[in-house]
């Protein structure tokens, strides 16, 4: 490497989980297995520039730019995953670091970001270990790889690395499966799960009252803890079966009580996290009986926050849109939601680098 200054650029998808991650041991490996849905639009792109220090330190040198303007917070979160890092990826002392993040969601509209920035962090950083090992990884380790330094940031992150459907965690009828990092769940080519849509309807932008980080920390001595897990595992089962059986109504099913859990479980959580909001509780009641009256395979799962996801199929649109617009903008915060899909994983928009 000269003294130039390398680019490389990613995007990387958001992605929402049927089963859900919650609970962790050490090192960001999680308290049970959970399986996603890489979503197409909402991700974000992230640009490394690196160039080789002049005089070799010991310390992380970088700085943090998020649409443009340097962003300290975001800065210090990633100072913290940096100097995680080190151990991992020691080269990463040797250069100054410039990041520059951009969302293609709107910033405030509280959707969480970190499964996709962490991921895109992630992908550049092993694109710039290849460069300065000179020493390019073939595709599943590059990815492999990627999914397990996208963990250290963030535990949903090392799923944001894969596009379709995507689990994390070990789990013994899932193979290959891991805790450290997360593979792609693979779907029979004529699956409905391809035409899988999301409608992200924004109930409230406001900045999540607990964080996943606490969320997860109040799982360690939670009275459900070990029901938790159990149910997580069971639902894991329920689901992978219902998804070889083509039986959407019950991956509906699945999803909607993981998502009630995880909140039911940050309910009784010491101190309480309430995130749920009276909008929420409308739109899950609109859609329960749009469902009936429809009988269509629709269904919702929400993050850690207030907004839904209404998740159904692409053939099913024609009704949905209007089911949308009619009944459920009324209880978003301007009348906002974001028409999102299943999509392909994330993409590198610099030029491989020849080395
Ligand atoms: O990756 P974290 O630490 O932000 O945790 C994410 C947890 C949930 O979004 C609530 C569930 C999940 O599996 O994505």
């Amino acid at each position: 490497m000269n003294e130039d200054i390398t680019n490389i650029s990613w995007r990387a998808p958001s992605n929402i989980a049927l089963i859900k991650y919650w609970g962790k041991r050490a090192h960001q490996l999680p308290d049970n297995g959970s399986l996603s849905i890489s979503l197409e639009k909402t991700s974000t792109t992230t640009t490394l520039s690196f160039k080789r220090k002049l005089r070799l330190e010991k310390n992380i040198s970088f700085e943090y730019y998020f649409h443009g303007n340097r962003h300290l917070r975001f800065e210090k979160k990633t100072e913290r995953v940096l100097n995680d890092l080190i151990p991992k990826m020691p080269f990463l002392t040797d250069y100054e670091l410039v990041f520059q993040s951009e969302n293609n969601f709107p910033h405030s509209a509280g959707i969480a970001s970190s499964a996709s920035s962490m991921s895109a962090l992630a992908l550049c950083l092993v694109s710039m270990e290849e460069i300065v090992n000179r020493k390019k990884l073939s595709k599943d380790p590059f990815f492999q790889r990627a999914s397990f330094i996208a963990r250290i940031g963030s535990g949903s992150a090392s799923r944001s690395v894969y596009g379709g459907i995507v689990s994390w965690g070990n789990i013994p009828f899932i193979d290959p499966s891991s805790d450290d990092y997360a593979t792609p769940y693979l779907i029979p080519k004529d699956s409905r799960f391809h035409q899988l849509m999301d409608i992200i309807l924004i109930v409230s932008s406001k900045e999540k009252t607990v964080s996943s980080t606490s969320g997860h920390a109040l799982m360690n001595d939670h009275p459900y803890r070990e029901g938790r897990i159990s149910q997580a595992n069971s639902n894991m089962s329920k689901m992978t079966n219902a998804i070889r059986n083509d039986n959407y109504q019950l991956i509906g099913t699945i999803a909607e009580n993981e998502a009630l859990s995880l909140h039911a479980l940050l309910m009784t959580s010491s101190p309480e996290g309430l995130l749920l909001k009276p909008n929420t509780l409308h739109i899950i009641e609109a859609i329960k009986s749009f469902r009936e009256i429809t009988g269509l395979d629709l269904f919702f799962t929400i993050d850690a926050g207030p907004n839904v996801h209404l998740i159904y199929f692409e053939d099913q649109r024609d009704s949905v849109l209007p089911f949308v617009q009619d009944t459920l903008t009324q209880f978003c915060e301007d009348g906002q939601w974001i028409d999102d899909k299943i999509g392909n994983g994330p993409e590198l928009l610099t030029h491989e680098i020849e080395f």
